[in-house]
C-alpha cells in the first residue's frame, strides 16, 4: 500500500471501472449488503463506480489503515458521499474536520463525554428505558414502539433539549437522513436541517445567560489551553454544529443497534437462550451484534492525496467509501465471520470507527446496548420476529430497521 503527495490537489480522473456495478442507494442493498460486501472484498478491493464516481474499500486491514491515515482520507468534505461530490460543507463540525483543528474540536467536546459523566447517566438511561420498556406487551415493535425512542431521549436530556420538542427533533432528523436512490438531499430536507440548527443555535445563546447541569452548558464553559499559551473555547456555532451532529450520531446508531439485535436473536434463539442463563455475556453479546451487523455500514472521505491499494489507484480528489460493515465480516480478520457468536472473544471491532473520528460515545452507546439487552431479556425469554414485517431504513451511512415486529412466546 502506497500513498504519494499530489502536487496540486488535481481533480479526479476516472480509473477503469471495476467488474460490476454495485449501487448503495439500491433497495436490494439496503436489504442485504453481505452479498455485495463479499464480492467487493474478494473481487475488487478496491473498488470503482464509474456511473456514480465513487471508490470502496472493504478489506478490514484497508478500511483501518484509511481510517487512521487521515493525511490521505480526508474527511473535511465531510463523511456522505453526496457532501463530497458536492463539495459543500457548510458549517464543518468535528466530524468534517481533520487533525490539527479536529484535535482541539475533540478536546474541547470530550469534557462532555468523560467517563464520569457518562457513568454518571447511567441510572438515567436505565430510567428512560425502562419507562418505554414498561409499555410493550406480548406483541409489540421493537424498533417504533422501543429503539427508536429511548436513544433520542437520553440524548436529547443529556444536550438539555426540552421535553416538548423531544419528538419533533426526532421526526426531524428521522427525515433529514432519509435516501430514496441517490445520495443528495432534497431542498425540504435541506430546509428541515436549518430549522432544527437555528432551533439548537437559539438554545445554546439561552444557556449561555442561564446554564444549567445540561451537555450544551458543559460545552460553554469547556476550555483548552493551546500550545502559545492562550485559552480556546467553542462559540455558539460550534456548539450548535456538535448537537446537529449527535441526533444521527448518537440516536439513530443505537435505534439500528437494537433493531438488528432482536432480529439476529431471532434468528438465533439458542444465542439468546444462552444469555439467559449467562447474563454476564451481555456487553459480549452488544460486540458481536455490531460486529456482525454495523449501524454505521460505511464513512466516506475525501482523498487529499493520491493512494494506491491492491494494484488500483484513488485519485487525490475523488470520494472513497470505507466500508465497515464488510470489514468486520472479513475472513482474513475473523475466523468464521458469517457466524454470529456471543462468546467470540472481541477484538478490534470497527464498529465505532478508528483513529482521530473514533465514536465519542462509544461508552455511552454500549451503556444503552447492555441496559436495553438486559430489560428484553426479562421481558421475552422467548420470542419470534415477524419476518415478513420487516422494514429496513434507506439512509446513507447507516443500515438497519424502522420496524421490527416482535411476539412474546410462553
Ligand atoms: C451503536 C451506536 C453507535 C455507533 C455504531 C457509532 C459509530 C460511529 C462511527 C463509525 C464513528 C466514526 C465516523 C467516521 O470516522 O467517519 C462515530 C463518530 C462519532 N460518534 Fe458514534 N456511534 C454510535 C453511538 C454514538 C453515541 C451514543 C454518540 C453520542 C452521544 C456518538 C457520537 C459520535 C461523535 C460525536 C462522533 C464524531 C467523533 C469525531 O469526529 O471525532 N456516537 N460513531
Amino acid at each position: 500500500m502506497t500513498t504519494a503527495h499530489a502536487a496540486e490537489p488535481a481533480l479526479p480522473v476516472s480509473a477503469p471501472a471495476s467488474p460490476f456495478d454495485w449501487n448503495p442507494f439500491a433497495q436490494s442493498f439496503y436489504n442485504d449488503p453481505q452479498p455485495a460486501y463479499r464480492r467487493l472484498r474478494d473481487e475488487a478491493p478496491v473498488y470503482y463506480n464509474e456511473k456514480q464516481n465513487f471508490y470502496a474499500l472493504s478489506r478490514h486491514a484497508d478500511v483501518a489503515e484509511a481510517l487512521k491515515d487521515t493525511a490521505t482520507f480526508s474527511s473535511t468534505r465531510g463523511i456522505e458521499l453526496h457532501s463530497i461530490q458536492e463539495g459543500q460543507v457548510a458549517h464543518a463540525g468535528i466530524i468534517q474536520m481533520d487533525p490539527p483543528e479536529q484535535t482541539r474540536m475533540r478536546l474541547l467536546v470530550s469534557r462532555a463525554f468523560q467517563p464520569r459523566v457518562i457513568q454518571g447517566l447511567e441510572p438515567e438511561v436505565v430510567a428512560v428505558i425502562e419507562h418505554y420498556a414498561g409499555g410493550l406487551g406480548q406483541e409489540f415493535d421493537a424498533v417504533a414502539d422501543f429503539s427508536a425512542l429511548f436513544p433520542m431521549e437520553i440524548i436529547s436530556r443529556m444536550v438539555g433539549i426540552p421535553a416538548e420538542k423531544r419528538d419533533w427533533m426526532r421526526h426531524g432528523i428521522d427525515y433529514i437522513l432519509g435516501r430514496d436512490n441517490s445520495p443528495a438531499m432534497t431542498d425540504d430536507q435541506m430546509r428541515v436541517a436549518i430549522e432544527l440548527s437555528t432551533y439548537y443555535y437559539t438554545l445554546a445563546v439561552e444557556r449561555r445567560n442561564n446554564p444549567g447541569d445540561d451537555m450544551i452548558s458543559m460545552l460553554i464553559e469547556a476550555e483548552v489551553l493551546r500550545e502559545d499559551g492562550t485559552k480556546t473555547a467553542l462559540d455558539d456555532i460550534e456548539i450548535t454544529t456538535f448537537i446537529s451532529l449527535l441526533g444521527g450520531a448518537g440516536a439513530e446508531t443505537v435505534t439500528k443497534l437494537i433493531g438488528n439485535a432482536v432480529v439476529l436473536f431471532g434468528r438465533h434463539p439458542d444465542q439468546w437462550q444462552l444469555l439467559q442463563e449467562r447474563p454476564e455475556l451481555i456487553p459480549n453479546a452488544v460486540e458481536e451484534v455490531l460486529r456482525y451487523d454495523p449501524p454505521a455500514t460505511y464513512t466516506a472521505r475525501c482523498l487529499a492525496r493520491e493512494y494506491t491499494g491492491h494494484g488500483v489507484t484513488i485519485p487525490a480528489g475523488a470520494a472513497a467509501l470505507l466500508l465497515i460493515g464488510a470489514a468486520t465480516r472479513d475472513e482474513r480478520a475473523y475466523e468464521d465471520p458469517e457466524r454470529f457468536d456471543i462468546r467470540r472473544e472481541p477484538q478490534m471491532n470497527l464498529a465505532f470507527g478508528f483513529g482521530a473520528h473514533r465514536c465519542l460515545g462509544a461508552a455511552l452507546a454500549r451503556i444503552e446496548g447492555r441496559v436495553a439487552l438486559e430489560r428484553l431479556l426479562r421481558h421475552m425469554p422467548r420470542f419470534e420476529v415477524d419476518e415478513s414485517g420487516l422494514r429496513r431504513v434507506n439512509m446513507t451511512n447507516v443500515l438497519g430497521y424502522s420496524n421490527v415486529p416482535v411476539r412474546v412466546l410462553p
